[in-house]
């Protein structure tokens, strides 16, 4: 497939689809693949599903675009939704995670700024990821992906992830919030201790910073739960979503609560694309459809019906290290580097992906159901066993027989 018009900022795999229906996505040959990635956590209801085809259109037939120098009824409606279901009080619309996270960083400096420090700084956790724009860059935990793009924007401080101690012990008089991912997804579905995001909301009050979590990856429903802090008891100053709140048409938002609610008012941020009404109404009908077909539920269901085989399935075998996640976010660390798993996955039906090197990314839209779970947990059981394997010392080659 030639792509000779394309910055290669991707390796991309060499397949391309057509359409999808639910979890599946077909390739031009009728070629069918059970998707464990969902656009990489964004196809919250999977391909084609009928309501949100069906909100996009009709919306697409009176108004795609207007401006925020005007009122948008769909915007103030999400709004409204996202507020009810995470307590937060207010939102600001945009169309990435790491415009989200752009957000969230200058929330924190105008709070640092509003309690009298110049060189406000954010303490951010090692193996993170939060974008690829400056500021969202620099925040990232992931020194290969800053290479070349120096002088990183100053203003953060760096702490292992989940080590309550750490943020605790810092003594820093310009520290002005914490950016945390709740579970970190790129840095290797990487859940942090019981009580780490509970002890850093008391740390936050204590010490007048803002708590500001990145939902991105781990948000609308992927957890189980609405969001994933959720889980711990907390809420937040600041959360950013994006990815899985449009179901596939881009939307980010970064919401406040309580301090940092004030901090953003006319001319202090904006987007021109931010909130538009088409990707509002997409983004109302993912959270309808969750509520309406009860998926949160359903997502804990089925996250805990993966897991539990899979354990069942690879007990004993050394190479597997760990297996871990949230709801449909699950990560399986093996012992070994094994990103030929995704080719292999791909010759035999599944969509997956690899991150942290070692870590198998399972990601299915919410949707998934048992039997496309019965799929899901032997093609993967089959590469644990047979491909990643050490003995096997597989090019990635190998069908299921
Ligand atoms: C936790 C988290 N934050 C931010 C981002 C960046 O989002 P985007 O690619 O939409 O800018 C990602 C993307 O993977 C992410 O996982």
């Amino acid at each position: 497939m030639a792509i000779s018009h394309l910055i290669p900022t991707y390796k991309r795999q060499p397949i391309a689809f057509e359409r999808g229906e639910g979890a599946w996505l077909f390739d031009s040959d009728g070629n069918r693949y059970l998707d464990a990635l969902s656009g990489i956590a964004v196809n919250t209801l999977g391909h084609a599903h009928p309501a949100l085809v069906e909100a996009i259109a009709d919306q697409a037939k009176r108004l795609l675009h207007t401006s925020n120098l005007y009122e948008i009824d769909v915007q103030t409606r999400l709004a409204d939704r996202l507020c009810d279901i995470s307590g937060m009080d207010a939102v600001f619309f945009g169309n990435s995670g790491s415009e989200a996270n752009e957000a969230a960083i200058k929330l924190a400096r105008l709070h640092g700024h509003n309690r009298g420090i110049d060189t406000p700084v954010v303490v951010v956790m090692e193996g993170s990821f939060h974008g690829r724009t400056l500021a969202a860059l620099a925040a990232t935990g992931n020194a290969s992906a800053q290479k070349g793009f120096e002088p990183m924007p100053e203003g953060f401080l760096r702490v292992p992830y989940g080590d309550f101690d750490a943020i605790a012990e810092l003594t820093d008089d310009n520290i002005a919030a914490v950016l945390v991912e709740p579970i970190q997804g790129e840095g290797g579905v990487r859940v942090p201790p019981a009580d780490f995001l509970a002890g850093v909301r008391k740390l936050c009050d204590e010490r007048d910073w803002l708590m500001m979590v990145d939902e991105v990856q781990t948000g609308v429903g992927r957890s189980g739960h609405w969001f994933a802090h959720q889980a711990a008891g907390i809420k937040p100053d600041v959360m950013g979503l994006a990815k899985g709140l449009g179901g596939g048409v881009p939307i980010g938002a970064a919401l406040v609560a309580g301090k940092a609610t004030p901090l953003f008012g006319p001319g202090s941020h904006g987007s021109t694309f931010g909130g538009n009404p088409l990707a509002c109404r997409a983004a109302l009908a993912v959270l309808e459809t969750i509520e309406a077909d009860g998926l949160l539920a359903h997502v804990q269901a089925m996250g805990d019906s993966i897991r539990s085989q899979i354990e069942a399935r690879v007990d004993g075998l050394d190479h597997v290290k760990d297996i871990r996640g949230a709801g449909l976010m699950i990560g399986i660390e093996l012992a070994e580097p094994c990103a030929h798993l995704v080719d292999a996955a791909r010759e035999q039906g599944i969509l997956l992906n690899v991150t942290a090197g070692n870590v198998i990314r399972l990601l299915p839209p919410l949707i998934i159901g048992p039997a496309e779970v019965e799929r899901l947990v032997d093609g993967v059981c089959y590469l644990i066993e047979s491909v990643a394997a050490p003995t096997t010392n597989s090019t990635g080659s190998n069908k299921a027989s």
